[in-house]
């Protein structure tokens, strides 16, 4: 059994990992309509045959959020957590630094966005600035910039460093899930990096009294997530939005103040 240290040793920041080029959005040419809609909705359950596949169509179908992003326009219904965080924590407010970490296909994004802009337009004025980051392409959101790269490696850090240009963040939100390779062990210590990583960045580039959300899971490495947010942050406040499905053991974690 390979022990945490070594996991972390194998997952941690890359300098010399050019897997995943950092590209500025707006060097990204956006995809097709097709795959814009592919992109709408959430990830699905691994297919274990017809009947799960089929449930899950018809609870997606049938989802209250599915049907109200639909009518507001988000790509996701992912959308409605951060709102209920937001409303539930006062994060966000015109004129702030905000990073999105693992923000494709841009639900969050959209959210941020219109917080930021005057009478919460989807297009237009924007006060403040948003920089969204992913392993995946996104299609573009008006305002928001847009890094494309593996938030692990050297190189994604130095292009995130570069759009925030001395600025310092406001808020950090991540919604960052690795993909998960079945061995419990593993897959909690990529979650417990990824998490880490965040809090490193926040303590870098965020405001003192800034506030990082993350999304984490219960299980596995959740009381080792809650630890190191208790280390950098001096509020810390676990928070289930009812948009987050039941059987989902996501949950986020809201941090304030750094120590
Ligand atoms: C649940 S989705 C995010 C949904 C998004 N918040 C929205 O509202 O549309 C999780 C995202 O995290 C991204 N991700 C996972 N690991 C990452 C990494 N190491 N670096 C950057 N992005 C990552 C995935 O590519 C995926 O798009």
């Amino acid at each position: 059994m390979v022990g945490k240290g070594a996991m972390h040793f194998a997952l941690r920041r890359s300098k010399f990992n050019k897997g995943h080029a950092a590209i500025i959005g707006a060097m990204r040419k956006p995809p097709s309509a097709s795959a814009a809609a592919r992109t709408a909705a959430p990830a699905k359950p691994s297919a274990r045959g017809g009947k799960v596949n089929k449930a899950w169509l018809h609870d997606h179908i049938n989802d209250p959020y599915v049907k109200l992003a639909t009518r507001e326009g988000y790509r996701a219904r992912a959308a409605y957590k951060l709102k209920e965080i937001d409303e539930a924590f006062g994060l966000v407010r015109p004129g702030q630094v905000i990073v999105d970490l693992g923000c494709a296909p841009g639900a969050w994004s959209q959210y941020l966005r219109r917080r930021l802009a005057p009478g919460g337009a989807a297009a237009g004025a924007l006060e403040g600035k948003i920089i969204g980051l992913d392993l995946l392409p996104m299609e573009a959101i008006e305002g928001v910039d847009f890094i494309m790269g593996d938030f692990r490696e050297q190189e994604t850090l130095a292009a995130l460093e570069h759009s925030l240009g001395g600025l310092q963040a406001d808020l950090v939100v991540s919604d960052m899930a690795p993909n998960l390779s079945g061995i419990s062990s593993a897959d909690a210590a990529r979650v417990e990096h990824l998490v880490e990583l965040a809090i490193e960045f926040a303590q870098n580039h965020m405001k003192n009294q800034g506030a990082l959300v993350a999304k984490v899971f219960h299980g596995g490495s959740y009381d080792a997530v809650v630890a190191h947010f208790k280390n950098a942050f001096q509020t810390v406040k676990p928070y289930k939005p009812k948009a987050s499905r039941d059987r989902s053991s996501e949950t986020f974690l809201v941090g304030m103040h750094l120590r």
